[in-house]
């Protein structure tokens, strides 16, 4: 079995509705994490990508998901499925992270 050449870990992060603070799930990172798995099974990649779902990461986006993607360590934040055939085709498939979507403040 030879190692996956890349790691993205999904924020499924759900806080209580009352919280001050944003959280990943209410803005639609379960949906960014089942279409990141749907992609990568439909391109025939799961010995190479591994996908996880996490808890809170840390930057805690107003709107989509914070995802992180290793080796590279790349932060992205506000990802919504809407970027998902873009972070699969640039990101997953050739290693480019995709730059518009990158934290600021995190990478
Ligand atoms: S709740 Fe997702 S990064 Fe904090």
């Amino acid at each position: 079995m030879s190692a996956a050449k890349r790691h993205f870990f999904i924020c499924t992060n759900r806080r209580p509705p009352v919280s001050p603070k944003p959280s990943c799930a209410p803005n639609g990172s379960e949906d960014v994490l089942f279409a990141l798995r749907e992609e990568r099974e439909k391109r025939g990649l799961s010995a190479d990508i591994l996908i996880t779902a996490t808890a809170c990461l840390g930057p805690c986006p107003s709107a989509g998901a914070t995802v992180v993607v290793y080796p590279e360590g790349v932060w992205y934040s506000n990802v919504t499925v809407d970027d998902v055939t873009e972070l699969v085709e640039s990101h997953m498939i050739e290693g480019k992270p995709v730059e518009r979507l990158r934290d600021p403040l995190y990478s």
